[in-house]
């Protein structure tokens, strides 16, 4: 017997009711804020993943399903959204548009991470790029939105961690004085930490090895090492987040797994004791449109796993929005029956009702617990008398009360007054 691939997941259709409702919470929230939909490829050329997630990220050197189309072309799938969104905006004359520009989507994403709860090779994000726009406001609007969201989606405590990692001024240096510091004490961390020192050496911060904590607790932080520039864009920031009352934690070791960041980084966490991942991530990345061979135009967005949103729903133990009820199951007994039964189904349905019915010859009883299985309002109950005087009986399912002899009409007006109550 087949099985899915490890860390993907099938959503069947009782799960799809909630999923439908979150989809459309991030929809509308990024319509409320003007944010226009983006579609991309499921696959890019490799080149762009790499240049703009950049080499020695744990996404770019581990992650990527990464192959060659029977042209040689080396192909990645999508194994995020920020780079795709940008090649987009360089390639379809968007840069052309009054800035800044608002841009949002919702895709599936592959990585070939480790699986676990809220970790898996095919993941979906909702996730927005505002692009064009370098002031503080423009960080806060992204992140209001994503708050917005997680509010629009039914989650009531998401934690928002905070936190700058400079830019192109003043991070080199810090990275040095990273460097230095780590460089007397590489026998003290983790193996992962030594190779982070030679390629990554910003997410020495980021390990959450215990060995490693002793020395990231005593490391130089980029927020002790800021330009002035640098340091005035946060104070914004903070200053605005306090303003529209979005709380925040400043977290100095948020440095974020991508390459691109510059300035704001930001994280939400959701309500659960000690939950490590991260149910939405993103920043300020001013440099990314240039490096994919832009114009200099600075940018900020975020990444949101809309599975991590699922799982917090269910630890918040929010009602599950439920696919309404079918409106009627025809039910029949008998090869005369049937015939009326199918042709009462069509007829409602193509008065717009949600019709089921029950092909082949059951017992009654059977068929009324399809009926219930189908969350059915009413059953249409058929034998030979209804089938010869063209008619049917109407059993209400909460009520258990039947009536016998309504005509198709008669039917099609109590389900109308039905939906309309209903309403
Ligand atoms: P990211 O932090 O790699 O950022 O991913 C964003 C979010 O996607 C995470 O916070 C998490 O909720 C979800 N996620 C990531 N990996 C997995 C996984 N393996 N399984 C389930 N969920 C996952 C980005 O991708 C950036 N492109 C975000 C961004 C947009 N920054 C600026 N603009």
């Amino acid at each position: 017997m087949f099985r899915r691939p490890t860390g993907t997941e099938d959503r069947l259709p009782d799960q799809q009711a909630v999923w439908r409702f979150i989809v459309k919470a991030a929809e509308t929230t990024a319509a409320r804020f003007g944010y226009g939909r983006l579609d991309t490829p499921t696959f890019e050329e490799t080149a762009l993943f790499v240049r703009g997630v950049g080499e020695g990220t744990d996404l770019i050197e581990q992650e990527t399903y990464t192959f060659e189309d029977r042209g040689g072309t080396r192909l990645t799938l999508r194994s995020e959204g920020t780079a795709p969104a940008m090649r987009a905006y360089l390639q379809s004359g968007l840069q052309s548009a009054p800035i800044p520009v608002r841009l949002y989507y919702v895709t599936p994403i592959f990585r070939y991470d480790r699986p676990q709860r809220g970790r898996l090779r095919e993941h979906h994000q909702f996730g927005v790029e505002a692009i064009g726009e370098s002031d503080a406001a423009m960080d806060v609007e992204t992140i209001q939105l994503l708050s917005c969201f997680y509010h629009a989606a039914g989650l009531s405590s998401v934690n928002l961690q905070l936190n700058s990692i400079g830019d192109e001024r003043c991070r080199p240096a810090f990275i040095e004085i990273l460097r230095h510091y780590y460089s007397s004490r590489l026998d003290q961390v983790c193996a992962n930490c030594q190779v982070r020192y030679v390629k990554n050496p910003l997410r020495l911060l980021d390990c959450k090895e215990d060995r490693c904590q002793p020395v990231i607790a005593a490391a130089p932080k980029p927020l002790e090492h800021l330009c002035a520039g640098c340091r005035e864009h946060f104070e914004r920031v903070q200053y605005l987040l306090r303003l529209l009352r979005i709380t925040f934690t400043l977290n100095d070791r948020l440095v974020r797994g991508l390459g691109y960041y510059t300035r704001t980084v930001f994280e939400f966490y959701g309500a659960r004791e000690g939950a490590q991942a991260a149910l939405g991530g993103g920043g300020r990345y001013n440099r990314l449109v240039e490096e994919l061979g832009g114009k200099p135009t600075p940018a900020v967005g975020f990444g949101c796993g809309l599975e991590r949103v699922v799982l917090a729903l269910q630890e918040e133990h929010v009602p599950r929005p439920e696919d309404p009820g079918i409106d009627i199951s025809i039910c029949h007994l008998g090869r005369e029956a049937e015939d009326w039964a199918l042709i009462v189904a069509s007829t409602l349905r193509q008065q717009g009702f949600r019709v089921v019915t029950t092909p082949g010859e059951r017992r009654i009883a059977v068929q009324l617990k399809q009926a219930d299985h189908y969350r059915a309002r009413f059953a249409g109950i058929i034998g030979s008398e209804e089938a010869a005087s063209r008619t049917v009986s109407l059993r209400d399912m909460k009520t258990k009360e039947e009536k016998h002899g309504l005509t198709v009409e008669s039917i099609i007006a109590r389900l109308s007054t039905e939906a309309r109550d209903s309403h």
